[in-house]
């Protein structure tokens, strides 16, 4: 199938890369020429375990190739996905000017039927919107479909993710869409992971059901948290013992300092707006939201129980919104360092690899090139992201380099007991 992605951000670069290599011709477009150039040399603007490796076999075969031409894109394909980014608007709705815009630019290039398809996270209804506006600027008996088909990928897994897919989701209308959109991604199903046809609004609202879902199990895990560190129980036993009932399961029961990254934060805002637009109410959607804002400061109230933050230097493991990327966008451990400077204390930072967009961010700060080189001198250490090369240290080395042996575990990735052994003041999250 020849199959054009428009935009080439965390959703749009994988799933046009992983397209190619089930062996459709893939034509990945962009408005960042920045970009595309990047792209064209074989460059992954985003760190994505693998993908570049992927992206150069497929250009290589030809299977993949990269434009900021929209028109000529749309022309020479079948099948054009919309994956540009959906961020929230003040009031937290989702911005879906970039969506509308593309659809636009689509019809106005479409010289026989096309199928458009919502990649992108975008509110139930808005297929809807961008059909009409496909139908005002289509040139005259050109017939098209617009599809939905959600992403489910997670950062720093999005390539297994897509090859290994619990369920693909697709909301069509129609019998010709449906038969494109199966022979694009027939070969990724299997029996039990199966391709799911659905109309359209239920596979639109599927999308931030299940972000929801997964964020509300995250807040009710911190929540917790807090009554564990008033009785003395530990969390991550609760969990372990409530994952064993089939019904809860294990995962996306770890209490910490907080959900970050593009999707959860957006998507529950937005989830909550579209229910009360609509007449819904949204309060536990919105308690998912109020308490999240409120974990991610705790590792920074929890240290001030033990000192004086002003003039002391801190140390920050982590930076990312969670690991195996670089993408800081709406990342715990950022708020952490810029309420960690708000109260005078000097922050020394390390991360594997997102420490490029933090500078963009966060200038004001020491940048470290390995983890002991941040914990010298350091008053106290902040794991704020739970990357594997923090796991085990050498504790002993850690401790004698630290003014005090102060470590507050953002993510709960250490044994209490073990780190009170070798002498820590160590603070988890509901341990
Ligand atoms: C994705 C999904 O698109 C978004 O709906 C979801 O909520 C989060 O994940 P993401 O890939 O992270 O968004 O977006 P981003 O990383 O911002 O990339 C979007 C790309 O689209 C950018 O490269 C941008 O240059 C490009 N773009 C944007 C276009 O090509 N055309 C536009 O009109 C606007
Ligand atoms: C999420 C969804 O998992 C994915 O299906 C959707 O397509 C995009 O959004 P992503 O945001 O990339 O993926 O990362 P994820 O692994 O879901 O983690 C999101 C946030 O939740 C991270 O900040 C992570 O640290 C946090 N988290 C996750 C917890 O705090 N506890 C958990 O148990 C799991």
């Amino acid at each position: 199938m020849k199959i054009a992605m428009v935009g080439t951000g965390y959703v749009g670069l994988v799933t046009g890369t992983c397209l190619a290599n089930m062996g459709h011709e893939v034509t990945c477009v962009d408005i960042d020429e920045e970009k595309v150039r990047m792209l064209k040399k074989g460059k992954a603007p985003i760190y994505e375990p693998g993908l570049e490796e992927l992206m150069k076999r497929n250009v290589f075969e030809e299977r993949l190739t990269f434009t900021t031409s929209l028109a000529e894109a749309v022309k020479a394909t079948d099948v054009i996905f919309i994956a540009v980014g959906t961020p929230p608007t003040e009031e937290g709705e989702a911005d879906l000017s970039a969506v509308f815009s593309v659809a636009k630019e689509i019809a106005k290039s479409a010289d026989e039927h096309k199928v458009v398809v919502n990649k992108s996270t975008v509110p139930v209804g808005t297929a809807q919107k961008v059909k009409k506006i496909i139908k005002e600027n289509i040139k005259e008996g050109i017939d098209f479909d617009v599809v939905s088909n959600p992403e489910f990928l997670k950062e720093g897994m999005a390539i297994q993710d897509f090859q290994v897919p619990d369920r693909i989701v697709i909301g069509v209308d129609n019998g010709r869409a449906q038969k494109m959109m199966d022979d694009i991604y027939k070969d990724v199903a299997r029996p039990n992971r199966p391709i799911m046809f659905t109309d359209v609004k239920s596979a639109e609202l599927i999308k931030y059901a299940s972000n929801a879902m997964l964020a509300t199990r995250i807040s009710f895990m911190n929540q917790l948290s807090c009554l564990c560190d008033k009785v003395g129980a530990d969390i991550k036993e609760v969990a372990k013992g409530m994952g064993l009932d089939s019904r809860i399961g294990s995962r996306f029961l770890q209490a910490g300092i907080g959900f970050g990254g593009s999707c959860f934060p957006k998507d529950v805002s937005a989830l909550s707006s579209t229910l009360e637009k609509h007449g819904c109410s949204a309060d536990l959607i919105d308690s998912v939201s109020s308490i999240n804002e409120r974990q991610k400061l705790i590792a920074v109230r929890k240290l001030e129980s033990l000192l004086e933050i002003k003039d002391k230097t801190i140390a920050v493991w982590g930076l990312s919104f969670k690991p195996r990327t670089d993408d800081i966008r709406e990342s715990p451990a950022i708020e952490i360092v810029k309420n960690l400077l708000e109260k005078g204390a000097n922050v020394k930072a390390f991360d594997p690899v997102a420490m490029k967009n933090a500078k963009k961010e966060l200038k004001k700060i020491t940048y470290c090139k390995k983890p002991m080189e941040a914990v010298e001198g350091a008053d106290a250490l902040i794991v704020a992201t739970e990357w594997d090369e923090f796991r085990n240290p050498d504790f002993e080395k850690l401790k004698s380099l630290m003014k005090r042996p102060i470590i507050v575990d953002g993510r709960n990735i250490y044994k209490p007991k073990s780190m009170q052994e070798i002498g820590f003041e160590y603070i988890g999250i509901g341990r």
